[in-house]
């Protein structure tokens, strides 16, 4: 038997109104989650107690719903408050909120019945852990062809291309692959990529092909607001080796540089200034951005 701190410290979690923990909540074998991967998503993270961008996390969980045609029976202001109090009951500095929605529990048959009532979990649990020394040194990548669907806008669960990426990439060694679609860089298997190229910082435009990730909005206002020229288009797999840096970004990176792509070493093989000035920058704009009113939707 696990105490009870163990437990909690693995995380706590709201399932459908009740309260529990990742370690033994349940959902039904049915459910279309678990059936077809026949759900959304959100990862938000929490600094000093506060969740940053969670309005923004929020408002891509609906556009993602939006796009798989499932109606998310309970408002934003839920989440947050529902966020709220378990936060209360995981009191920590760095926790990431996790909530999934699957389509509902039902007999499997891909045809779904227009009355199921979504399965809807939202948990705070800690951090996962990124390798300080990785930010310092700047990790390697290999790229991958792309073989997700057409929709990488909507954050859904069906993430197995992404897992097989990310296991090719473990095996070869390196941290993470850089996926190709027709050419073109896409994203990392959980980030999206940033080149500083001809003194220009350039990352795939945010259609249909990449996630729009909240910390790619961010990193790009911040560019912007600090006379970077920014450029949002497509982006040739040979203009990884051309670019002075590189790095990705998530909410459980935050900026990462990648200092080596396949055989290449990017720059000077060392992360470079634009993004050091971006991480700080980034850094700043968190801690403003952490106040207790960002607990607020409105
Ligand atoms: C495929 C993919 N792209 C990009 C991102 C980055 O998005 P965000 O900055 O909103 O975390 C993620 C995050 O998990 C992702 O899974």
């Amino acid at each position: 038997m696990e105490s009870e701190a163990t437990q909690t410290a693995k995380g706590v979690l709201w399932i459908n109104g009740e309260l529990g923990d990742f370690q033994t909540a349940q959902v039904s074998l049915e459910d279309r989650g678990f059936q077809f991967g026949d759900g959304i998503y959100e990862v938000a993270r929490v600094y000093q107690g506060v969740p940053f961008m969670f309005a923004e996390h929020i408002a891509r969980l609906f556009r993602s719903a939006a796009g798989i045609e499932l109606a998310i029976p309970i408002s934003g202001d839920k989440f947050s408050s529902i966020a709220r109090e378990l936060l209360n009951r995981f009191p920590s500095n760095g926790a990431e909120i996790y909530i999934q929605i699957t389509r509902g529990i039902a007999p499997r048959n891909l045809l779904w019945a227009e009355d199921l009532q979504p399965t809807i979990i939202i948990g705070v649990r800690p951090l996962r852990f990124v390798p300080p020394a990785l930010r310092e040194t700047g990790c390697s990548a290999i790229t991958l062809p792309d073989e997700r669907w057409a929709r990488c806008d909507l954050k859904t669960i069906c993430l197995l291309p992404n897992a097989l990426a990310k296991k090719r990439a473990a095996r070869a060694g390196v941290f993470d692959a850089l996926m190709i679609r027709d050419n073109l860089l896409t994203e990392g298997t959980a980030s999206n990529v940033f080149l500083f190229l001809n003194q220009t910082l350039v990352t795939p435009a945010a259609d249909n092909r990449i996630l729009h990730g909240v910390t790619r909005g961010v990193v790009l206002k911040l560019a912007r607001e600090r006379g970077y020229r920014v450029v949002e288009r497509e982006v040739k797999r040979e203009e990884l080796y051309e670019a002075q840096e590189v790095f990705l970004t998530s909410t459980s990176l935050e900026l990462m540089p990648v200092v080596k792509i396949n055989e290449h070493t990017v720059g000077t093989g060392a992360p470079g200034d634009a993004q050091r000035e971006l991480l700080s920058a980034f850094r700043c704009f968190v801690r403003e951005h952490t106040t207790q009113r960002d607990l607020e939707l409105s």
